[in-house]
C-alpha cells in the first residue's frame, strides 16, 4: 500500500522510515557527518548528481534529515522540505531566498517578534521594504499589493494574539499577481492545517515546538511546493543553513508521536479554555476552537484541530495583579517557547511588538501541556486568589 493512500496518523508513524536500509533499526539513525567518502571519482560524481536525495556532505542533507523532511512534507501535502537550525533560521533563509533588493514584502502585523525585527533591521538594509497588514484583512490584501510585492507572509493564528487569517482569500489575491505566500504554520503543525491545499507556497515550522516536542532542541523546517523547492534548497545551502544532526534526529523521533501528543494538548486546552471562560476573574479567552473567538468560523472551515497555545485576558486593571497571578503558579512555569509536554505561561506585554490594539497589560499566554487538567485547574484557581 502506498503511503499516499494512508491517513495522517499512519503517515506520522511510517513516512520517511526505511528500516530495511537501516539494519532493521526502527528509527533512522543520527548521521553525525561532515565528510562522506567515495570509492572513485565516478562514484563521487554520481552521488553529487543526486545530492538532494543522497548524502554527499553533512550540510546538504543526511538520511536522518531526508526522513524527517519526507514525513513532514507528506503530512502537510507539500512537495519537499528543508531543515534549518531553528524556526527563525528557516524563516530568514526563506525570505532572503524569495526576495531581492527593490522588492516589497507584505507582512502580517501580529507576526512573531524576531521575524518582525529581521524585516525591520536586516531586510531594510538590503533595500527590501516591508508593509505590515492587519491579520484579519482577508481578500482586502489586494489593496496593499504594489507592483514590486513579491511575498505575502502570514502567521495563523498569530502566536501571541491568535487572530486566524483567511489564508485561501489571501492566497487567491497573491497568486493573481504572481506573489508567493509564505506561512508560519507552527501553531497548527502539518497535522492540523494543510497549508498547501489553501494556497500556501512555503510553510514554515519552528520544529523547536511541537515537532521535536520535548523542549530540548532548536530546529526549523520549510516545506515547499515543487516549483520553489530547488531554488530554496540551493539557497539554503548557500546560506549554510541546515539542521544539526542531533536536532534533526529529535525532530524525526518527535514526528512519530505528534498526533498522540497533539490530541492530548488539544483535549486539555479545550477543557482549560472552557473553564477559564466561565471564571469571574477572566475577561476573555482567545483560543480559535472557542465559539467566542472572532474568527471561529474561519478556524472551523480551514483547520483540522487546535494545539495547546492560547491567550487569556485577566479581569484587572493592575499589572501587579497579573504579576502576582503568574508568580503564584506552581505547575505553569514562566518560559518562552511552547510545544513541549509541559505547561507554560508568559505575560504578553513583555514580548508583543504588534502595532495595533492589544489588551497588553492584562494578557497572558498559556501553553497547555500534558499534565492532568484537574491539577492545572487547581494551580490556576489558587493563583486567582492572589488578586
Ligand atoms: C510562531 C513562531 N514562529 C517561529 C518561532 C521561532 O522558532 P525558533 O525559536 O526555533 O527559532 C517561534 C519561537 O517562539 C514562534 O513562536
Amino acid at each position: 500500500m502506498s503511503l499516499k493512500s494512508k491517513n495522517d496518523k499512519t503517515i506520522t508513524v511510517h513516512s520517511g522510515r526505511k528500516p530495511s536500509e537501516q539494519n532493521g533499526a526502527v528509527n533512522p539513525p543520527s548521521y553525525r557527518c561532515s565528510t562522506v567518502l567515495y570509492g572513485s571519482i565516478n562514484d563521487m560524481q554520481t552521488t553529487y548528481n543526486n545530492r538532494f536525495t543522497q548524502m554527499i556532505y553533512g550540510r546538504i542533507g543526511t538520511p536522518t534529515s531526508f526522513a524527517l523532511e519526507e514525513a513532514v512534507s507528506e503530512l502537510e501535502g507539500g512537495y519537499r522540505a528543508i531543515c534549518a537550525p531553528s524556526g527563525l533560521g528557516a524563516i530568514t533563509a526563506t525570505l532572503l531566498s524569495l526576495l531581492k533588493a527593490g522588492d516589497h514584502l507584505l507582512m502580517v502585523d501580529t507576526v512573531y517578534g524576531p521575524t518582525r525585527e529581521f524585516c525591520d533591521d536586516i531586510l531594510s538594509k538590503y533595500g527590501i521594504k516591508t508593509t505590515y497588514y492587519h491579520p484579519t484583512i482577508g481578500k482586502n490584501i489586494a489593496e496593499l499589493i504594489q507592483e514590486n510585492t513579491k511575498v505575502i507572509y502570514c502567521e495563523s493564528p498569530g502566536s501571541l494574539t491568535f487572530e486566524v487569517q483567511d489564508i485561501p482569500a489571501i492566497s487567491k489575491e497573491a497568486h493573481k499577481s504572481n506573489i508567493k505566500v509564505v506561512m508560519d504554520n507552527t501553531w497548527a503543525t502539518p497535522l492540523y492545517f494543510k497549508s498547501f491545499s489553501h494556497g500556501v507556497d512555503v510553510s514554515i515550522h519552528a520544529a523547536t515546538k511541537y515537532i521535536t516536542g520535548h523542549s530540548d532542541a532548536m530546529l526549523g523546517i520549510a516545506i515547499t511546493t515543487e516549483e520553489l523547492y530547488l531554488s530554496l534548497k540551493e539557497d539554503f545551502i548557500k546560506f549554510g543553513t541546515c539542521g544539526g544532526s542531533e536536532e534533526v534526529y529529535s525532530g524525526g523521533k518527535g514526528i512519530r508521536t505528534l498526533a498522540a501528543r497533539l490530541e492530548m494538548h488539544q483535549k486539555n486546552a479545550i477543557e482549560i479554555a472552557l473553564w477559564l471562560e466561565r471564571h469571574e476573574k477572566v475577561a476573555k479567552v482567545i483560543y480559535p476552537p472557542l465559539k467566542s473567538h472572532p474568527q471561529h468560523d474561519i478556524f472551523e472551515r480551514d483547520f483540522l484541530g487546535a494545539s495547546g497555545l492560547m491567550g487569556v485576558v485577566l479581569k484587572t486593571e493592575s499589572e501587579a495583579d497579573v504579576t502576582n497571578f503568574i508568580n503564584s503558579l506552581k505547575l505553569f512555569n514562566i518560559g518562552f517557547s511552547w510545544g513541549g509536554y509541559e505547561s507554560l505561561i508568559i505575560p504578553v506585554w513583555h514580548i508583543s511588538r504588534n502595532t495595533y490594539e492589544l489588551e497588553q497589560n492584562q494578557m497572558i499566554r498559556l501553553h497547555i501541556g500534558l499534565e492532568d487538567t484537574k491539577d492545572m485547574i487547581k494551580d490556576l484557581e489558587n493563583a486567582f486568589t492572589k488578586f
